[in-house]
């Protein structure tokens, strides 16, 4: 929606990619090559012919022969840089001398290649640097376009249902009215309820959250309105309630399900009068407090089944949100993970730009990973495995290694062996660890005849471990006395 090259589910084609080299046999190779790859190539005979393409299209990276009849590739570069600081221009040298990838990378090259190259590393690092510069690019193309529209650069996401919620959030921000957010855990309610504060005229103001399911009904009553000096036992001083300090502010209720039939009562009350009586007063106190409630259960339901007052159900559902899990809008994970890395990477100060960007990256079989779960914690699970792989990383890129065990349990876990069952000379950690722990299972199920209790004790692990590396390890199980 937002850059046609954005979309890596509906853009076949990997990336645009220009060469510029003099030579014939390297221009075919390297087209061949890169198109097989699925990218699609252009091609530009010298200098000259390959700054007017430049200047023409765009392309997602440009390959840059150094000596060229016309001008030299460092020339070209120069030129090149000075308007545009974004495309990627690898470097084509016939020298390997590290004078000159000093003086490319000087230049502004983002790297550069001595002839003959490895095709395998070259189609590598060109993956690896046009997939970064998307997610770069459409994350802060997104976080611009937000800005511009609803100015809520904290909040990620470029899906349909997410926009929606967006649109709903302007229009109702102004407003006084009571808002009811609704979805699962970690979907965002609390975000959303800051947001509509914040673009509010009470944005000055105070937002008090409360987390209503983590007080006695009692002590939620005093914390709401208040009590005076011995309005219970231990009321040994008189107290300002919530509602008293959010005046002219927003208050945030928190999992309103959870309040008692008395403390529902009482808040029925505020929202009809705006008006309250601390704990033991009689002095009436007039407030003006925009309300805004969460729940991540059926509320109507409650309602239907008498525990939830209907009158307090309509007067809080005045306008309500739902905010969609994650799984139904996996599209936004790669945003989500791009926007958690950064800001976890600040805070662990890991690999991070100048502009504070983080260069650490899932690797795409992690990213598939990640892809296909299912996230019954939504964002805010998303947010803690990208976390946990920030901290545990040691390089740029992370691979499957770091996930946590359920995840890849959901996903199965893929080992990839040849033909012969054995595992490829790039095997990650990750596989050769499996791989081994699958070996030592099947020798030890070997040994007690397949009995999964004797293995279990063999092997010293509860048997539900066992049982569950047996099914993500795909271990097929005999029955005892099979051949
Ligand atoms: N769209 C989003 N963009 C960026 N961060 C998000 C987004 N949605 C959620 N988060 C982050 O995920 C975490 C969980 O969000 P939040 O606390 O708002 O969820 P919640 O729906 O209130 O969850 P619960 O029901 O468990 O209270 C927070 O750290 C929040 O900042
Ligand atoms: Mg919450």
């Amino acid at each position: 929606m937002l850059d046609p090259h954005s979309d890596s589910t509906t853009a076949a084609i990997k990336g645009r990619i220009l060469v510029i080299d003099d030579e014939a046999d390297i221009r075919e190779s390297l087209e061949v090559l890169l198109t097989m790859e699925g990218y699609e190539v252009e091609l530009a005979v010298n200098a000259a012919d390959g700054l007017a393409k430049m200047e023409r299209g765009a392309y997602d990276l440009v390959l840059l022969d150094l000596m060229m009849p016309d001008r030299s590739g460092i020339e070209v570069l120069d030129e090149v840089r000075q308007r545009d600081h974004e495309t990627p221009i690898f470097l084509i040298t016939a020298y390997g001398s590290t004078q000159v990838a000093v003086n490319a990378l000087k230049s502004g090259a983002n790297d550069y290649f001595s002839k003959p190259w490895d095709n395998e590393k070259l189609l590598l690092e060109i993956g690896r640097m046009i997939g970064a510069n998307r997610l770069e690019r459409e994350n802060v193309q997104l976080k611009r376009a937000l800005k511009q529209r609803y100015g809520f650069e904290n909040i990620i996401g470029k899906s349909e249902r997410m926009m929606k919620v967006l649109d709903l959030v302007s229009q109702v921000a102004p407003s006084r009215s009571t808002v009811m957010i609704t979805g699962e855990t970690g979907t965002g309610k609390e975000l959303i309820a800051k947001a509509i504060h914040s673009h509010s005229p009470r944005a000055g103001q105070v937002f008090i959250p409360v987390n209503t399911g983590a007080l006695t009904p009692e002590l939620l009553e005093s914390t709401l309105f208040g009590h005076v000096k011995g309005a219970f036992t231990s009321a040994i001083a008189s107290r300002k309630g919530y509602f008293e300090e959010a005046n002219r502010g927003t208050m945030f209720f928190d999992e309103i399900s959870t309040i008692s039939p008395d403390t529902q009562v009482k808040l029925l009350r505020v929202i009809q009068e705006r008006q309250f009586m601390p704990l033991g007063s009689s002095e009436i106190i007039n407030v003006d407090v925009r309300l805004i409630a969460a729940a991540n259960v059926d509320l109507k339901k409650l309602v239907e089944e008498g525990k939830f007052r209907e009158d307090l159900y309509y007067r809080l559902n005045v306008i309500p949100i739902h905010m969609p899990p994650l799984r139904d809008r996996k599209e936004d994970i790669p945003l989500l993970v791009a926007h958690f890395f950064d800001k976890y990477g600040r805070e662990n100060d890991k690999f991070t730009t100048p502009d504070g960007h983080c260069e650490i990256a899932f690797d795409a079989e992690a990213l598939q990973f990640l892809m296909d779960y299912n996230w019954p914690g939504n964002v805010r699970e998303l947010e803690n495995a990208v976390e946990r792989a920030v901290v545990l990383s040691s390089g740029t890129k992370v691979s499957v290694d770091v996930l946590p065990e359920h995840i890849l349990e959901a996903g199965g876990l893929r080992i990839r062996r040849d033909a012969a069952g054995a595992l490829p000379p790039d095997a990650s950690l990750f596989e050769v660890v499996a791989d081994y722990e699958r070996r030592k299972i099947i020798e030890a199920l070997e040994a007690c005849h397949y009995s999964q209790t004797e293995a279990a004790e063999r092997l010293r692990i509860p048997l539900s471990t066992l049982n569950q590396k047996i099914k993500r390890l795909d271990i097929a199980i005999r029955k005892r006395g099979d051949k």
